[in-house]
């Protein structure tokens, strides 16, 4: 089989737009803008409430949607406007693990079958196939025996999770794009395909684009964070440094919404005022600023551009830190 090239940075985005033409025949700027790397057996999170672009940037990065301007670089090559017949041996490379485990499945195929689609479909099903589809299967922790000739509906949602990480990974992907895997899940169960997901990370050096809504989903996956509101990133950098210090109030509210122990038995919660607006209404100045409990006149001014504020740690904000997210140390505001 013919080895590919090994590439220390797997993707490479440069000022992405998706935008969508409606019925009305206006436009929607789903994706305003963006840029991001991910390196090899890296994990990037995308993060920001519901209808804030996290999906349009996968399905851009998957090349379902063809982006309105930019650049996308998967292992060096320019992918954004190329032809589907120049992306088919690139495919495979780049897998996506969808929300709805059970609707990603085909419910009239068997557990060996479904695996075995991705081989047939790229030529690779050679006598070797069983045996591979078997450790797939292991991988994900099922048990091939008692998996390979079930159907979809035998399984939980967690388990079909499973089996759709099994099939996405028998191609062995230069990176995983997984859009919210976890949250059409019981809570009991999340956790396990977390765990499942964290384990392949370390054993196989997986790389991964990670979305959720959920911080509190991303802190034990990712290595990297980035924060999006409104088509636009709001902050990035570290995952240890964002998730313990946010330096923009936005970040600092999607924190706060997640239950805290606080040494003195309070919990804090920033209060976000209405919702993100439509992507067809872009305001002056700040987007969030209608909802920032720290606007001052400035915002409605100049739209803060993203700035680095400490190395590997970028912010759009005129006045990062404004709220202490942390709540050991923030009194004011708090609730018993
Ligand atoms: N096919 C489409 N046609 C028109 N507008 C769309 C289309 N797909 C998405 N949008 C709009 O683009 C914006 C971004 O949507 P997107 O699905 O990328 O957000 P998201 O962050 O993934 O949200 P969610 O957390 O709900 O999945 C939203 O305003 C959405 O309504
Ligand atoms: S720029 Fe102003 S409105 Fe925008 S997040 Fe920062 S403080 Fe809030
Ligand atoms: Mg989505």
């Amino acid at each position: 089989m013919k080895t590919m090239p090994s590439f220390s940075r797997v993707l490479q985005v440069s000022n992405l737009h998706v935008e969508y033409a409606t019925a009305s025949g206006q436009t929607v700027r789903a994706v305003d803008g963006v840029s991001f790397s991910i390196d090899r057996a890296e994990t990037l999170a995308l993060v920001g409430e519901s209808g804030c672009g996290k999906s349009s940037v996968a399905r851009a990065v998957m090349r379902l949607e063809r982006p309105a301007a930019g650049t996308i670089h998967l292992e060096g090559e320019d992918i954004a406007t190329a032809s589907e017949r120049s992306l088919k041996p690139k495919r495979r490379r780049f897998q996506m693990i969808f929300q709805d485990p059970v609707a990603s499945l085909n419910p009239r195929r068997r557990v060996r079958d479904i695996l075995a689609a991705p081989l047939r479909v790229n030529g690779l099903y050679d006598a070797d196939a069983p045996a591979r589809i078997a450790a797939a299967l292991e991988q994900v922790g099922l048990d091939p025996a008692y998996a390979l000739d079930r159907y979809p509906r035998e399984f939980s949602g967690g388990q079909c999770q499973r089996i759709s990480i099994a099939r996405a990974l028998i191609l062995d992907p230069g990176m995983l794009v997984c859009d919210e895997p976890t949250s059409a899940l019981d809570v009991s169960v999340r956790a396990q395909v977390l765990n499942v997901l964290n384990t392949l990370r370390a054993s196989l050096g997986l790389t991964m684009l990670f979305i959720s809504h959920d911080l509190a989903v991303v802190r034990n996956v990712a290595d990297r964070v980035a924060v999006m509101y409104l088509g636009k990133f709001c902050e990035t950098g570290p995952a240890g440094v964002l998730l313990n210090a946010p330096a923009h109030p936005y970040t600092a509210a999607l924190l706060s919404a997640i239950p805290q122990v606080t040494p003195d038995g309070s919990a804090r919660r920033i209060h976000l005022q209405g919702e993100m607006p439509s992507p067809m209404q872009h305001q002056s100045g700040c987007q969030f600023r209608s909802r920032c409990p720290v606007a001052r006149p400035r915002c409605a001014e100049v739209a803060p551009q993203l700035q680095p504020i400490e190395p590997g740690h970028e912010v759009a904000c005129h006045f990062p830190y404004a709220i202490d997210a942390n709540p050991s140390r923030i009194k004011e505001e708090t609730q018993a």
